[in-house]
Protein backbone atom coordinates (compact mmCIF):
# COMPACT_ATOMS: atom_id res chain seq x y z
CA UNK A 1 0.00 0.00 0.00
CA UNK A 2 0.85 3.77 -0.76
CA UNK A 3 2.79 5.21 2.19
CA UNK A 4 0.40 8.07 3.82
CA UNK A 5 1.58 11.65 3.70
CA UNK A 6 2.06 13.93 6.16
CA UNK A 7 3.02 17.85 6.48
CA UNK A 8 4.70 19.02 9.50
CA UNK A 9 4.00 22.56 10.45
CA UNK A 10 6.57 23.92 12.53
CA UNK A 11 10.63 21.98 13.31
CA UNK A 12 10.83 23.58 16.63
CA UNK A 13 11.19 20.91 19.72
CA UNK A 14 8.35 19.09 19.09
CA UNK A 15 8.15 19.59 15.73
CA UNK A 16 11.79 18.65 15.49
CA UNK A 17 11.35 15.16 17.72
CA UNK A 18 8.27 14.51 15.54
CA UNK A 19 10.53 14.10 12.70
CA UNK A 20 13.21 12.41 13.94
CA UNK A 21 11.11 9.51 15.34
CA UNK A 22 9.34 8.98 12.29
CA UNK A 23 12.59 8.76 10.34
CA UNK A 24 14.75 6.36 13.10
CA UNK A 25 11.27 3.94 13.74
CA UNK A 26 9.86 4.50 10.42
CA UNK A 27 9.68 0.39 9.72
CA UNK A 28 8.20 -0.59 13.30
CA UNK A 29 5.85 2.44 13.07
CA UNK A 30 4.81 1.06 9.54
CA UNK A 31 4.36 -2.86 11.04
CA UNK A 32 1.84 -0.64 13.59
CA UNK A 33 -0.21 1.27 11.12
CA UNK A 34 -0.06 -1.13 8.41
CA UNK A 35 0.85 1.73 5.67
CA UNK A 36 4.25 4.00 5.92
CA UNK A 37 3.93 7.27 6.86
CA UNK A 38 5.79 9.46 5.10
CA UNK A 39 6.41 13.22 5.23
CA UNK A 40 5.92 14.63 2.26
CA UNK A 41 6.72 18.66 3.09
CA UNK A 42 7.64 20.55 6.05
CA UNK A 43 7.25 24.52 6.68
CA UNK A 44 9.61 25.81 8.91
CA UNK A 45 11.30 29.05 9.16
CA UNK A 46 14.06 28.53 11.56
CA UNK A 47 16.32 25.29 10.63
CA UNK A 48 16.61 22.64 13.56
CA UNK A 49 20.18 22.11 13.82
CA UNK A 50 18.45 18.64 15.61
CA UNK A 51 17.24 16.83 12.02
CA UNK A 52 18.69 16.15 8.99
CA UNK A 53 15.59 17.19 6.73
CA UNK A 54 17.77 17.11 3.38
CA UNK A 55 15.49 15.82 0.28
CA UNK A 56 12.58 16.54 2.75
CA UNK A 57 10.24 19.69 0.56
CA UNK A 58 10.38 22.57 3.07
CA UNK A 59 8.02 25.75 2.80
CA UNK A 60 7.85 28.97 4.82
CA UNK A 61 3.83 28.97 4.77
CA UNK A 62 2.16 26.85 6.78
CA UNK A 63 -0.84 26.92 4.98
CA UNK A 64 1.19 25.65 1.72
CA UNK A 65 0.69 22.34 3.72
CA UNK A 66 -2.70 22.86 4.61
CA UNK A 67 -3.86 23.15 1.12
CA UNK A 68 -1.45 20.78 -0.55
CA UNK A 69 -3.77 18.02 -2.17
CA UNK A 70 -0.68 15.56 -1.83
CA UNK A 71 -1.08 15.58 1.79
CA UNK A 72 -3.29 13.37 4.21
CA UNK A 73 -2.47 14.76 7.20
CA UNK A 74 -1.20 17.77 8.57
CA UNK A 75 0.64 17.92 11.71
CA UNK A 76 -0.07 21.38 13.32
CA UNK A 77 2.83 21.84 15.92
CA UNK A 78 3.22 25.60 15.18
CA UNK A 79 1.61 26.97 19.13
CA UNK A 80 -0.47 29.77 19.83
CA UNK A 81 -3.64 30.57 19.18
CA UNK A 82 -4.36 32.41 15.91
CA UNK A 83 -2.79 31.09 13.27
CA UNK A 84 -3.04 27.78 14.56
CA UNK A 85 -6.51 27.92 14.24
CA UNK A 86 -6.57 29.43 10.75
CA UNK A 87 -4.00 26.40 10.11
CA UNK A 88 -6.16 23.84 11.54
CA UNK A 89 -9.70 25.29 10.02
CA UNK A 90 -7.90 25.36 6.37
CA UNK A 91 -6.65 21.91 6.71
CA UNK A 92 -9.85 20.55 7.88
CA UNK A 93 -11.67 22.54 5.04
CA UNK A 94 -9.15 20.88 2.08
CA UNK A 95 -10.46 17.35 4.01
CA UNK A 96 -7.19 16.61 5.91
CA UNK A 97 -6.83 15.06 9.45
CA UNK A 98 -5.15 16.99 11.43
CA UNK A 99 -3.03 16.19 14.70
CA UNK A 100 -1.61 18.60 16.86
CA UNK A 101 -0.19 19.22 20.08
CA UNK A 102 -1.49 22.27 20.84
CA UNK A 103 -3.26 22.68 24.35
CA UNK A 104 -4.22 26.03 24.31
CA UNK A 105 -5.43 25.85 20.40
CA UNK A 106 -7.88 22.80 21.74
CA UNK A 107 -8.81 24.44 25.16
CA UNK A 108 -9.95 27.90 23.91
CA UNK A 109 -11.11 26.83 20.14
CA UNK A 110 -12.10 23.37 20.36
CA UNK A 111 -15.72 22.95 19.91
CA UNK A 112 -15.45 24.53 17.22
CA UNK A 113 -12.73 22.34 15.73
CA UNK A 114 -14.20 19.68 16.54
CA UNK A 115 -17.75 20.90 14.63
CA UNK A 116 -15.78 21.69 11.78
CA UNK A 117 -14.10 18.13 12.01
CA UNK A 118 -17.67 16.38 11.89
CA UNK A 119 -18.96 18.03 9.68
CA UNK A 120 -15.94 17.68 7.43
CA UNK A 121 -15.79 13.61 8.68
CA UNK A 122 -11.88 14.49 9.96
CA UNK A 123 -10.30 13.56 12.57
CA UNK A 124 -8.29 15.83 15.05
CA UNK A 125 -6.02 14.14 17.25
CA UNK A 126 -4.27 15.77 20.12
CA UNK A 127 -2.78 12.98 22.61
CA UNK A 128 0.47 15.58 22.59
CA UNK A 129 -1.70 18.63 24.46
CA UNK A 130 -2.00 16.96 27.01
CA UNK A 131 1.18 15.64 29.47
CA UNK A 132 3.87 14.98 26.60
CA UNK A 133 4.66 11.21 26.18
CA UNK A 134 1.77 10.48 29.20
CA UNK A 135 -1.11 8.85 26.70
CA UNK A 136 -3.44 9.70 29.60
CA UNK A 137 -6.16 10.83 26.44
CA UNK A 138 -6.54 7.54 24.86
CA UNK A 139 -6.35 5.98 28.33
CA UNK A 140 -9.14 8.20 29.54
CA UNK A 141 -10.85 8.30 26.68
CA UNK A 142 -10.67 4.58 25.72
CA UNK A 143 -9.31 2.86 28.40
CA UNK A 144 -11.70 3.86 31.21
CA UNK A 145 -14.88 4.40 29.18
CA UNK A 146 -16.89 2.07 31.22
CA UNK A 147 -16.45 4.22 33.80
CA UNK A 148 -18.20 7.19 35.71
CA UNK A 149 -15.45 9.47 36.41
CA UNK A 150 -14.91 10.71 40.03
CA UNK A 151 -12.17 12.80 39.59
CA UNK A 152 -8.95 14.01 37.62
CA UNK A 153 -6.28 15.06 39.43
CA UNK A 154 -2.95 15.69 37.94
CA UNK A 155 0.84 17.39 38.23
CA UNK A 156 0.51 18.64 34.51
CA UNK A 157 3.18 21.28 33.98
CA UNK A 158 6.00 20.31 34.64
CA UNK A 159 8.21 23.34 34.44
CA UNK A 160 6.29 24.64 37.70
CA UNK A 161 6.88 21.30 39.38
CA UNK A 162 10.64 21.56 38.27
CA UNK A 163 10.93 24.56 40.32
CA UNK A 164 8.89 23.77 43.38
CA UNK A 165 11.21 20.25 43.38
CA UNK A 166 14.41 22.60 43.35
CA UNK A 167 12.69 25.15 45.62
CA UNK A 168 12.36 22.37 48.40
CA UNK A 169 15.23 20.10 47.60
CA UNK A 170 17.61 22.82 47.36
CA UNK A 171 16.27 25.31 48.67
CA UNK A 172 16.82 27.19 45.40
CA UNK A 173 15.38 31.12 44.87
CA UNK A 174 12.26 30.84 42.46
CA UNK A 175 13.72 33.00 39.21
CA UNK A 176 16.81 30.96 39.57
CA UNK A 177 14.98 27.80 38.55
CA UNK A 178 12.20 29.43 36.04
CA UNK A 179 15.74 30.18 33.49
CA UNK A 180 16.85 26.51 33.84
CA UNK A 181 13.63 25.49 32.61
CA UNK A 182 13.50 28.30 30.40
CA UNK A 183 17.11 27.23 29.12
CA UNK A 184 16.13 23.24 29.24
CA UNK A 185 13.48 24.18 26.50
CA UNK A 186 10.26 23.30 29.20
CA UNK A 187 9.12 26.59 29.71
CA UNK A 188 6.04 28.10 27.38
CA UNK A 189 7.23 31.00 25.31
CA UNK A 190 5.28 33.19 27.81
CA UNK A 191 6.42 31.49 31.21
CA UNK A 192 4.09 33.26 32.65
CA UNK A 193 1.71 30.22 31.26
CA UNK A 194 3.74 27.63 33.37
CA UNK A 195 3.82 29.92 36.69
CA UNK A 196 0.65 31.46 37.04
CA UNK A 197 -1.35 27.95 36.05
CA UNK A 198 -2.38 28.80 32.62
CA UNK A 199 -0.92 25.72 30.82
CA UNK A 200 -1.81 23.47 33.41
CA UNK A 201 -5.72 25.04 33.09
CA UNK A 202 -5.64 24.29 29.53
CA UNK A 203 -4.55 20.57 30.08
CA UNK A 204 -6.89 20.00 32.88
CA UNK A 205 -9.99 21.86 30.54
CA UNK A 206 -9.36 18.99 27.69
CA UNK A 207 -9.08 16.23 30.77
CA UNK A 208 -12.17 17.46 32.45
CA UNK A 209 -13.56 17.37 28.92
CA UNK A 210 -13.15 13.62 28.01
CA UNK A 211 -14.09 12.34 31.63
CA UNK A 212 -17.46 13.61 32.21
CA UNK A 213 -18.60 14.14 28.72
CA UNK A 214 -18.71 18.20 28.86
CA UNK A 215 -17.65 20.88 26.37
CA UNK A 216 -14.41 22.54 26.76
CA UNK A 217 -14.72 25.33 28.78
CA UNK A 218 -11.74 26.44 29.84
CA UNK A 219 -12.68 30.32 30.44
CA UNK A 220 -14.69 29.08 33.75
CA UNK A 221 -11.67 27.20 35.39
CA UNK A 222 -9.99 28.61 38.40
CA UNK A 223 -5.96 29.45 37.81
CA UNK A 224 -3.68 30.27 41.15
CA UNK A 225 -0.46 30.07 40.29
CA UNK A 226 2.69 29.51 42.31
CA UNK A 227 4.67 32.99 42.44
CA UNK A 228 3.49 33.82 45.67
CA UNK A 229 4.08 30.49 47.66
CA UNK A 230 7.25 31.10 50.20
CA UNK A 231 9.96 28.88 51.76
CA UNK A 232 8.24 28.98 55.00
CA UNK A 233 4.63 26.99 53.74
CA UNK A 234 6.63 24.70 51.87
CA UNK A 235 9.06 23.53 54.68
CA UNK A 236 5.80 23.85 57.26
CA UNK A 237 4.03 21.87 55.23
CA UNK A 238 6.74 19.18 55.01
CA UNK A 239 6.91 19.34 58.69
CA UNK A 240 3.10 18.28 58.88
CA UNK A 241 3.47 15.60 56.79
CA UNK A 242 2.37 17.24 53.27
CA UNK A 243 4.38 18.09 49.88
CA UNK A 244 3.01 21.19 48.25
CA UNK A 245 2.46 20.90 44.19
CA UNK A 246 0.58 22.84 41.44
CA UNK A 247 -2.20 20.47 41.03
CA UNK A 248 -5.04 20.16 38.17
CA UNK A 249 -8.21 19.19 39.74
CA UNK A 250 -11.39 18.45 38.33
CA UNK A 251 -14.12 16.66 39.90
CA UNK A 252 -17.79 15.55 39.02
CA UNK A 253 -20.35 16.59 41.86
CA UNK A 254 -24.33 16.86 42.49
CA UNK A 255 -24.29 20.42 42.46
CA UNK A 256 -21.82 20.54 39.41
CA UNK A 257 -18.20 20.13 38.00
CA UNK A 258 -15.38 21.60 39.68
CA UNK A 259 -12.35 23.05 37.69
CA UNK A 260 -9.43 24.28 39.48
CA UNK A 261 -5.25 24.63 39.31
CA UNK A 262 -3.42 26.19 42.40
CA UNK A 263 -0.90 25.30 44.97
CA UNK A 264 -2.29 22.02 46.67
CA UNK A 265 -0.79 20.25 50.14
CA UNK A 266 -0.69 16.26 49.40
CA UNK A 267 -0.30 13.91 51.72
CA UNK A 268 4.15 13.04 51.64
CA UNK A 269 3.15 9.39 51.43
CA UNK A 270 1.07 9.54 48.23
CA UNK A 271 2.37 8.10 45.22
CA UNK A 272 1.76 11.66 43.26
CA UNK A 273 3.69 13.30 46.09
CA UNK A 274 6.84 12.13 45.20
CA UNK A 275 6.38 13.03 41.17
CA UNK A 276 9.69 15.84 41.04
CA UNK A 277 11.29 17.89 38.69
CA UNK A 278 9.90 17.75 35.19
CA UNK A 279 7.72 15.06 35.49
CA UNK A 280 4.01 14.96 34.84
CA UNK A 281 1.32 12.07 36.76
CA UNK A 282 -2.37 12.36 36.57
CA UNK A 283 -4.54 10.16 38.78
CA UNK A 284 -7.84 9.11 37.46
CA UNK A 285 -10.76 8.03 39.96
CA UNK A 286 -13.24 6.11 38.10
CA UNK A 287 -16.34 4.39 40.05
CA UNK A 288 -15.21 0.85 38.67
CA UNK A 289 -11.38 1.17 37.83
CA UNK A 290 -10.95 2.92 41.66
CA UNK A 291 -7.77 5.06 41.51
CA UNK A 292 -5.37 4.89 38.85
CA UNK A 293 -1.94 7.25 38.12
CA UNK A 294 -0.58 7.83 34.87
CA UNK A 295 3.32 9.25 34.82
CA UNK A 296 6.04 9.99 32.47
CA UNK A 297 7.81 13.23 30.98
CA UNK A 298 5.54 15.71 30.39
CA UNK A 299 7.24 17.95 27.73
CA UNK A 300 10.26 17.47 25.81
CA UNK A 301 11.19 16.80 22.31
CA UNK A 302 10.68 12.95 22.02
CA UNK A 303 8.63 12.38 24.59
CA UNK A 304 6.32 14.67 22.89
CA UNK A 305 6.84 13.35 19.77
CA UNK A 306 5.85 9.98 21.03
CA UNK A 307 2.09 11.20 21.29
CA UNK A 308 2.38 13.18 17.86
CA UNK A 309 3.68 9.78 15.99
CA UNK A 310 1.35 7.73 18.08
CA UNK A 311 -1.86 9.58 17.11
CA UNK A 312 -0.74 9.44 13.04
CA UNK A 313 -0.25 6.06 13.96
CA UNK A 314 -3.85 6.01 15.26
CA UNK A 315 -5.28 8.04 12.33
CA UNK A 316 -3.57 5.63 9.95
CA UNK A 317 -5.72 3.27 11.32
CA UNK A 318 -8.98 4.81 11.21
CA UNK A 319 -8.34 6.94 7.91
CA UNK A 320 -10.26 4.50 6.14
CA UNK A 321 -13.10 3.95 8.74
CA UNK A 322 -16.82 5.53 8.65
CA UNK A 323 -16.63 8.48 10.41
CA UNK A 324 -19.56 8.16 12.59
CA UNK A 325 -17.98 4.64 13.94
CA UNK A 326 -14.94 6.80 14.91
CA UNK A 327 -13.66 7.19 18.50
CA UNK A 328 -15.34 10.64 19.64
CA UNK A 329 -12.78 13.41 19.49
CA UNK A 330 -14.07 14.12 23.02
CA UNK A 331 -14.58 10.73 24.28
CA UNK A 332 -18.53 11.08 24.69
CA UNK A 333 -20.87 11.11 21.49
CA UNK A 334 -21.45 14.77 20.25
CA UNK A 335 -25.35 14.87 20.76
CA UNK A 336 -24.61 13.43 24.45
CA UNK A 337 -22.50 16.26 26.28
CA UNK A 338 -23.87 16.99 29.17
CA UNK A 339 -24.77 20.24 30.44
CA UNK A 340 -24.00 19.94 34.21
CA UNK A 341 -22.36 23.54 35.28
CA UNK A 342 -18.74 24.35 36.16
CA UNK A 343 -18.78 25.76 39.64
CA UNK A 344 -17.33 28.77 40.56
CA UNK A 345 -14.49 28.12 43.16
CA UNK A 346 -16.72 29.65 45.88
CA UNK A 347 -18.77 26.83 45.59
CA UNK A 348 -16.03 24.04 45.14
CA UNK A 349 -14.51 21.59 48.19
CA UNK A 350 -11.25 21.41 49.85
CA UNK A 351 -9.51 21.04 52.94
CA UNK A 352 -7.26 23.89 53.77
CA UNK A 353 -3.82 24.69 55.45
CA UNK A 354 -3.94 28.26 56.95
CA UNK A 355 -0.50 30.29 58.28
CA UNK A 356 -1.69 32.77 60.33
CA UNK A 357 1.24 35.46 61.80
CA UNK A 358 -0.36 36.49 65.14
CA UNK A 359 0.95 38.95 68.20
CA UNK A 360 1.80 36.54 71.26
CA UNK A 361 -0.98 37.48 73.71
CA UNK A 362 -3.38 35.53 75.67
CA UNK A 363 -6.92 34.13 73.95
CA UNK A 364 -5.45 34.94 70.49
CA UNK A 365 -5.73 31.16 69.52
CA UNK A 366 -9.29 30.87 70.80
CA UNK A 367 -10.38 33.98 69.33
CA UNK A 368 -9.17 31.85 65.77
CA UNK A 369 -10.81 28.94 66.89
CA UNK A 370 -14.70 30.35 67.55
CA UNK A 371 -13.92 32.46 63.83
CA UNK A 372 -13.87 28.97 62.25
CA UNK A 373 -16.38 26.80 64.81
CA UNK A 374 -19.14 30.32 64.00
CA UNK A 375 -18.07 28.85 60.78
CA UNK A 376 -18.86 25.62 60.81
CA UNK A 377 -15.11 24.91 60.00
CA UNK A 378 -13.89 21.83 61.56
CA UNK A 379 -10.35 22.19 62.33
CA UNK A 380 -7.94 19.00 62.32
CA UNK A 381 -4.89 20.12 63.67
CA UNK A 382 -3.19 22.98 64.87
CA UNK A 383 0.67 23.81 64.71
CA UNK A 384 2.04 26.88 66.65
CA UNK A 385 5.80 27.77 65.81
CA UNK A 386 7.89 29.75 68.44
CA UNK A 387 7.91 33.48 68.51
CA UNK A 388 10.10 34.78 65.47
CA UNK A 389 12.55 37.07 66.66
CA UNK A 390 12.31 39.29 63.53
CA UNK A 391 8.88 40.52 63.88
CA UNK A 392 7.60 39.23 67.23
CA UNK A 393 5.00 37.25 65.91
CA UNK A 394 4.05 33.68 65.86
CA UNK A 395 3.01 31.29 63.36
CA UNK A 396 0.29 29.46 63.89
CA UNK A 397 -0.65 26.92 60.93
CA UNK A 398 -3.87 24.94 60.51
CA UNK A 399 -5.37 22.55 58.65
CA UNK A 400 -8.91 22.12 58.61
CA UNK A 401 -11.41 19.03 57.74
CA UNK A 402 -13.01 19.60 54.04
CA UNK A 403 -15.69 22.68 54.23
CA UNK A 404 -16.61 25.33 51.02
CA UNK A 405 -14.74 27.61 50.00
CA UNK A 406 -17.02 30.45 50.59
CA UNK A 407 -16.60 29.50 54.25
CA UNK A 408 -13.13 29.74 54.37
CA UNK A 409 -13.28 33.08 52.44
CA UNK A 410 -15.72 34.68 55.46
CA UNK A 411 -13.20 32.58 57.95
CA UNK A 412 -10.36 34.68 56.64
CA UNK A 413 -11.76 37.78 56.44
CA UNK A 414 -12.68 37.73 59.93
CA UNK A 415 -9.23 36.64 61.05
CA UNK A 416 -7.53 39.27 59.05
CA UNK A 417 -9.97 42.06 61.08
CA UNK A 418 -8.70 40.70 64.37
CA UNK A 419 -6.20 43.15 65.69
CA UNK A 420 -3.69 40.61 67.05
CA UNK A 421 -3.47 39.35 63.69
CA UNK A 422 -0.64 40.38 61.13
CA UNK A 423 -0.96 40.38 57.68
CA UNK A 424 -3.28 38.69 55.25
CA UNK A 425 -3.51 34.66 56.35
CA UNK A 426 -2.44 32.63 53.95
CA UNK A 427 -4.33 29.99 52.15
CA UNK A 428 -3.58 26.57 50.07
CA UNK A 429 -5.59 24.26 49.67
CA UNK A 430 -5.50 20.22 50.72
CA UNK A 431 -6.36 17.22 48.63
CA UNK A 432 -5.74 13.51 50.15
CA UNK A 433 -6.65 12.18 47.12
CA UNK A 434 -8.00 9.07 48.11
N1 LIG B 1 5.48 24.26 29.38
C1 LIG B 1 4.93 22.95 29.47
C2 LIG B 1 5.42 22.31 30.76
C3 LIG B 1 5.35 22.14 28.26
O1 LIG B 1 6.32 22.86 31.40
O2 LIG B 1 4.88 21.29 31.16
C4 LIG B 1 4.50 20.96 27.99
O3 LIG B 1 3.18 21.27 27.75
Amino acid sequence: MKPVKVGICGLGTVGGGTFNVLQRNAEEIARRAGRGIEVAQIAVRTPNPNCQITGTPTTSDVFAIATNPEIDIVVELIGGYTVARELVLKAIENGKHVVTANKALIAVHGNEIFAKAREKGVIVAFEAAVAGGIPVIKAIREGLSANRINWVAGIINGTGNFILTEMREKGRTFADVLAEAQALGYAEADPTFDVEGIDAAHKLTILASIAFGIPLQFDKAYTEGITKLTTADVNYAEALGYRIKHLGVARSTAQGIELRVHPTLIPADRLIANVNGVMNAVMVNGDASGSTLFYGAGAGMEPTASSVVADLVDVVRAMTSDPENRVPHLAFQPDSLSAHPILPIEACESAYYLRIQAKDHPGVLAQVASILSERGINIESIMQKDVEEHDGLVPMILLTHRVVEQRINDAIQALEALQDVVGPVVRIRVEHLN
